[in-house]
């Protein structure tokens, strides 16, 4: 069954800062008039037009439909998006990912109801793919031969996904030796010209903003509000996972901030269309390493963004100059989220207790249930509250760091290697002869551990 949209969606740009609303974007998607960041709003809402009850039947019928746009997680909340003609739509049917129950991790976080939304769980192993997937389109639209982006590892292997289904060239620059080989192989394999700067990431977005503005490239990063777009989506179905009943707390991993924006957008807007009742609080976890957020806001009242050199060895979201801190803060504020800071050790721990689960996820998706710990602690996060945790990536993107974790060799310093044995979240591979007798051995030890 293929359902043609119903409405085109009229949608304008604004600056976040300025309110000039231009009528298209500089190539560096930066405000002509103060240099801040565009994004995207939507004038024929005023007067509801769309109806939230015949919205959510017909996004619920393009889940039966053999249509390619209808059966992405993305498109298929196309009312909500800008208009993109649809022989322009670039997609590998991302999104529909899955919300999955944490009891483990619940236990361990002390709340009764948690969830992850597992965005790992798209074409190309991580949350960047639904908003890949519009900006990739929006590229392919306006004509552009080239796409590019700066990288931790993820935007990177999106992008260069999505630039070859459309058949478009992409240009990839990352932090050289500051990214997962899984990332680097996949920015490969799907075709990109892959560059390594030796800087760190907030270089590479330094030389990208200058290299697009003397070039004809469609710059790919979250500073362009497509990317903001089609990430609103992830709340949406989550939203419709859980029956339109919002949760208590969304809590999100905090880097460039592009994500934390995107669905804190798609909260307010589903509020302002009556899709929902209520706003649930949107929280954001940054690593103490790479924590210019959270400082912005504990120890500046959010007033200035003062930029670091991160660390942390959760690298996709080592960033020390996030685009769009200012977005994320006006969702904090919408949303009466908080945001949490958590050391590697804590970040390790998480993950191993998500990989106990059966679900798995990156270092830096592990974040959020540290940060939760943490939230839950302070007593922000009750007991009794639903709590959703947003999953960026999939296990698999850095199986050295999970490796490295399990053998006890992660850690430089021997007080974190400690903290972590004391978690007895280890679990070492053990090496033996062939034998029958040495396995069963191993077995009954570890039945008696247990
Ligand atoms: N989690 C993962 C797995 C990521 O790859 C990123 C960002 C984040 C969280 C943070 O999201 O930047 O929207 O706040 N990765 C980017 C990249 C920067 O280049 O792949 P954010």
């Amino acid at each position: 069954m293929l359902i043609a949209q119903k409405t085109e969606t009229t949608s304008k740009l604004r600056c976040i800062a300025c309110g000039a609303t231009p009528d298209s974007a500089a190539q560096d998607f930066r405000c002509t008039a103060c240099g801040d960041l565009l994004e995207f709003f939507f004038p024929g809402w005023v007067s509801p037009a769309l109806d939230p009850g015949a919205l959510k039947s017909l996004w619920l019928s393009r889940r039966t439909s053999l249509d390619s746009l209808d059966q992405s997680g993305v498109w298929r909340f196309r009312e909500l998006l800008p208009h993109i003609p649809a022989e322009h739509a670039i997609t590998l049917r991302e999104g529909n990912t899955p919300l999955y129950h944490l009891p483990r991790c619940a236990r361990e976080a002390g709340v009764d109801n948690l969830h992850a939304k597992h965005q790992g769980m798209n074409p190309t192993a991580s949350f960047k793919d639904t908003g890949m997937t519009f900006a990739a389109s929006a590229a392919h639209q306006g004509g552009f031969r080239w796409v590019a982006c700066a990288s931790t590892g993820n935007t990177s292997a999106s992008m260069a996904a999505y630039a070859a289904r459309g058949n478009m060239h992409s240009l990839v620059l990352i932090p050289e030796g500051q990214i997962s080989w899984g990332k680097l192989s996949q920015a490969l394999d799907y075709g990109a010209l892959t560059c390594q700067l030796r800087t760190d990431f907030d270089g590479c977005v330094r030389i990208l903003n200058e290299l697009v503005r003397q070039k004809p490239v469609y710059l790919l990063n979250s500073v362009n509000p497509c990317r903001i777009e089609g990430q609103k989506t992830a709340a949406i179905e989550l939203m419709e996972q859980l029956g339109w009943e919002p949760p208590d707390h969304i809590i999100v991993p905090g880097g460039n901030l592009g994500n934390s924006s995107a669905i804190g957008k798609a909260l307010v807007e589903m509020l302002e269309l009556k899709l929902t009742s209520r706003l649930p609080k949107l929280s954001i976890i940054q690593a103490q390493g790479a924590n210019p957020f959270y400082r912005c806001v504990r120890e500046f009242g959010g007033k200035k963004l003062e930029p670091m050199i991160a660390g942390t060895l959760a690298t996709a979201i080592r960033i020390g100059n996030p685009a769009s801190w200012k977005k994320a803060l006006r969702v904090l504020q919408a949303t009466g989220g908080e945001v949490e800071q958590v050391t590697e050790v804590e970040i390790g721990t998480a993950k191993a207790e998500i990989g106990a689960d059966g679900v798995g996820c990156e270092p830096a998706s592990a974040v959020t249930l540290a940060g939760l710990k943490k939230l839950r602690r302070s007593g922000f996060v009750k007991s009794g509250e639903s709590v959703v945790l947003i999953l960026t990536g999939h296990l698999l993107k850095d199986p050295d760091f999970t490796i490295k974790f399990h053998r006890g060799d992660l850690f430089e310093s021997a007080a974190e290697t400690e903290a972590v044995q004391a978690e007895s979240l280890r679990r070492a591979p053990i090496v033996l002869d062939a034998d029958l007798r040495a396995v069963i051995a191993t077995l009954e030890a570890a039945e008696r551990n247990s």
